[in-house]
Formats: structure tokens, C-alpha cells, sequence
């Protein structure tokens, strides 16, 4: 069994793992930027963003243990590193950050997630439908916090 992506063949196992690999490093870079945002922000939406980051944060790491686990289930070895998601992340600015710069921040964020995560789901077709569904389970989690961080904004 073919342990690194590198190494497989093309099989339809492989196009599932390689498409969910595409998406892990984000996920995991969007779980950083969340907590991020989660203790720097300040101003009047503070209480509702703090609580809202850490729920993006949170699913987030779900979602990323669900795509990695489903690649690790087909037979291929993931790559989460430090250094890999560092070179998957965006600009996500230090210090303090205020409510409606936190929300554009993160919406960006979110935005380039959703953006891989749709591209990996057109790479996958029917490659294999369990990684198709935690895609798109995915996409549907990233509207929704999209949704909700545009709400805060007014
Ligand atoms: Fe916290």
C-alpha cells in the first residue's frame, strides 16, 4: 500500500487523497487564524466575535481531523506540518484587531478555504463519495460562518 502521495499511483483512492491534502493545511491554517482573531479582537462586537472565532476555530479542527482521517482511511500519509500549513497561510495580521477589521480578516480567510476546498471538490468528481460528502460539509460550514461573520458587521 502506497504510503505518500508522492509514491501512488493513479487511482481513484489517490485523486480522493490528493484532493483532500489540497485542503487540510488550510483547514488547519484557519483553526490558527480564528484563535487568532478570537484573542486579539476588540471593540463593541467583542463578546459576540470572541465566542463566534472560537467556534470557527473549533469546527475547523474537525473538519481538518475528518479530511485527514478519510485520506489516512484510503491508505496515504498526510501532511499537516507546521511548516507546510505556514506555507499554505495567508496574511493574517498581528496584534490587536478591531471588530469590523477581525470580520474582513477572517471572511478572507474563509473565502480562500472555501475557494480550495471548491477546486479540490471539482478535482474529486466521483472519486470516492466519503470525501466528496466531507468536502462538502465543509463548504456548507464555511457559508455559514461566512453568513454569520457579515451578520456581525450590520
Ligand atoms: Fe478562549
Amino acid at each position: 500500500m502506497p504510503s505518500t502521495l508522492e509514491a501512488a499511483p493513479d487511482t481513484a483512492a489517490f485523486t480522493a487523497a490528493a484532493a483532500l491534502q489540497k485542503v487540510l493545511p488550510e483547514l488547519v491554517a484557519l483553526s490558527l487564524d480564528a484563535k487568532q482573531a478570537h484573542w486579539n479582537v476588540t471593540g463593541a462586537r467583542f463578546l459576540a466575535l470572541h465566542e463566534l472565532t472560537d467556534r470557527i476555530a473549533a469546527d475547523a479542527r474537525a473538519w481538518a481531523d475528518r479530511v485527514a482521517e478519510r485520506a489516512v482511511a484510503l491508505g496515504f500519509a498526510v501532511d499537516a506540518r507546521a511548516r507546510t500549513v505556514a506555507a499554505s497561510d495567508g496574511q493574517f495580521p498581528a496584534g490587536r484587531l478591531g471588530d469590523r477589521e477581525a470580520i474582513a480578516e477572517l471572511t478572507a480567510v474563509i473565502d480562500r478555504v472555501a475557494a480550495a476546498t471548491n477546486v479540490a471538490l471539482g478535482d474529486l468528481t466521483d472519486a470516492d463519495p466519503v470525501a466528496h460528502d466531507a468536502l462538502v460539509a465543509v463548504v456548507e460550514g464555511l457559508d455559514k460562518y461566512r453568513w454569520m461573520l457579515a451578520a456581525q458587521a450590520g
